[in-house]
C-alpha cells in the first residue's frame, strides 16, 4: 500500500489507549485553557486523525512562514500550507506550559486537544498579509480565505499536541466522518489496490459523478473514495448533511456495487484552490489513496484561480519524489448533445466545434434558489429531489 507522507506509518495524534484517553482527559480539566478559532480546531481534528502525518502539531512561525513560501518546513518537509493555531489573545500562556484547547463548534466549548506550548511568537501585519498571498494567491478582502485568515490573531502557538475528540464530526456524521487510519483500513481490508480519490464539497452532480467513473475506469482503479468535506463552508454552499444524503443516493442507484466508499473529513474549507490541491493529495496519499481527482476550478471560489491552475502547480511547483499519491488531471467534463452524455471535453471528437451543456455546481444551486428542477444533463433527479427538499425548506423558513 502507499505509504503516508513523509513517514513509513501514520501519525494520528488521537489518543487511542482508554486508559491514557482518560488520564489525559482529567489532567486536561485542571490545566489553563484556550478557546480556539474554528481554522485551528479544524486543524486539530485533522491532526488527530492522522490526515497530517506527519506533522506532531501546530507550526511555529520559522515553519509557517516557510511553507506559505516554498511549501516545506524549516528542515524541508513538503507541506503545502501553513498548519497553525493563531489566536487573538493568549494572555498568561508561555512557552513551556501544557494547555488544553477548547473547542469553538461545539456547545460548551468542550477541550478538544492538549497542547505542550514550545513557542509563543507574534506575527506581524505584514508577516500575516505575506501568508495569506502566497497561500491564496490574492490579498483581496473579500476572498473567503483571506478574508478567515486575516481574522485568526497575530499571536502563534506552536507545539506539539494530543487530541481527545474529533469535535462535531464524529457525532453529526457518524456514517460518513472518518479517521485516515479508518479509510486506510478499510482500503486494505476490501484489497483496493489502486484507488482514486474524489474531492468535494457539493452534492455530486452528474459532471462529479461521470469523473469518477471516468478516472476508475481509465486508472482501472478497484474504487474510489469520495472523500466530502465535512466542516465550515461559505455562505450559500450547500450545508454537508444535505450534500451527504444526495451522494450516498447516488452511489446506491447509479454507481456500481463496492466501487465507491462515500467519506468525509472534519476540515473547514479554505477556498485555497492550487495550494488546497496539493494539501488534498497530501491528505489522500495518508489515507492510502494512489491517485486524487483534481479537475476544473478545484477549491476555488469566485474567479481568483484560473479553471486549472490546481493541476498546473504539480508540475510547477510539487518537486519531483515529494508526493507518492499522482494526480487524475481531469478536463473540463460536460454534456455533449452530439453524443448524449457527459463527457470530458477533450475527448470529444470535434470537441472545438461541439455545443456543450456546461454543467456547474454554481448554476444548479441558482436553479434551485429559483425553485427549478436542474434538467438530468446536470443532476440526477434523485439527487435534484433531496435538493429541491432542501430548498423549498429553506425558503418555508424565510
Ligand atoms: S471543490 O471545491 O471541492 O473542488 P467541487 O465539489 O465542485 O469543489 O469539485 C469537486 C471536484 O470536481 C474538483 O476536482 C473539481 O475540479 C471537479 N469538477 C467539478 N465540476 C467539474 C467540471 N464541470 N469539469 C471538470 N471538473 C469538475
Amino acid at each position: 500500500m502507499i505509504k503516508p507522507h513523509g513517514a513509513d506509518e501514520l501519525n494520528p495524534l488521537f489518543v487511542y489507549d482508554n486508559e491514557k484517553h482518560h488520564a489525559l482527559q482529567k489532567e486536561a480539566e485542571s490545566l489553563p485553557s484556550l478557546l480556539l478559532n474554528s481554522a485551528a480546531a479544524a486543524n486539530a481534528v485533522m491532526l488527530g486523525a492522522g490526515y497530517f502525518t506527519p506533522l506532531n502539531g501546530y507550526m511555529n512561525l520559522a515553519d509557517a512562514l516557510s511553507v506559505a513560501e516554498n511549501m516545506q518546513t524549516a528542515d524541508g518537509l513538503f507541506w503545502p500550507v501553513p498548519v497553525v493555531n493563531l489566536t487573538e489573545s493568549a494572555e498568561g500562556i508561555e512557552a513551556g506550559s501544557r494547555i488544553a484547547l477548547r473547542d469553538p463548534n461545539v456547545e460548551g466549548h468542550p477541550i478538544l486537544a492538549v497542547m505542550d506550548v514550545e513557542a509563543v511568537e507574534s506575527v506581524s501585519a505584514e508577516q500575516i498579509d505575506g501568508m495569506a498571498e502566497q497561500i491564496f494567491g490574492t490579498l483581496d478582502p473579500e476572498h473567503p480565505g483571506v478574508k478567515t485568515f486575516r481574522s485568526l490573531g497575530n499571536t502563534l502557538l506552536s507545539g506539539p499536541i494530543e487530541v481527545l475528540n474529533f469535535s462535531y464530526f464524529q457525532t453529526d456524521f457518524p456514517d460518513t466522518f472518518r479517521t485516515a487510519v479508518e479509510i486506510r483500513n478499510e482500503i486494505a481490508e476490501r484489497g483496493w489496490e489502486t484507488v482514486v480519490a474524489f474531492q468535494t464539497r457539493n452534492p455530486m452532480h452528474r459532471a462529479h459523478e461521470e469523473l469518477c467513473h471516468m478516472a476508475r475506469e481509465q486508472l482501472n482503479a478497484d474504487g474510489v473514495l469520495i472523500h466530502m468535506l465535512l466542516g465550515k463552508l461559505k455562505a450559500g454552499d450547500i450545508p454537508a448533511d444535505v450534500r451527504d444524503a444526495a451522494i450516498r443516493k447516488m452511489v446506491e442507484v447509479y454507481f456500481p456495487p463496492n466501487s465507491a466508499m462515500v467519506t468525509g473529513y472534519g476540515f473547514d474549507m479554505l477556498y485555497a484552490g492550487p495550494r488546497e490541491a496539493v494539501l488534498h493529495a497530501v491528505f489522500r496519499q495518508n489515507c492510502g489513496c494512489t491517485h486524487l481527482i483534481v479537475g476544473r476550478d478545484h477549491a476555488g471560489v469566485g474567479d481568483y484561480y484560473g479553471a486549472f491552475d490546481a493541476q498546473t502547480i504539480f508540475d510547477e511547483k510539487v518537486p519531483a519524489g515529494a508526493l507518492g499519491i499522482e494526480i487524475f488531471k481531469a478536463d473540463h467534463t460536460a454534456y455533449s448533445k452530439k453524443l448524449n452524455k457527459v463527457v470530458m471535453m477533450r475527448d470529444a471528437p470535434d470537441h472545438d466545434k461541439e455545443d456543450f451543456v456546461l454543467l456547474s455546481g454554481t448554476k444548479v444551486r441558482e436553479m434551485l434558489g429559483q425553485g427549478i428542477a436542474p434538467p438530468p444533463e446536470f443532476s440526477r433527479p434523485e439527487v435534484a429531489k433531496i435538493l429541491m427538499d432542501y430548498y423549498q425548506a429553506l425558503d418555508a423558513k424565510n
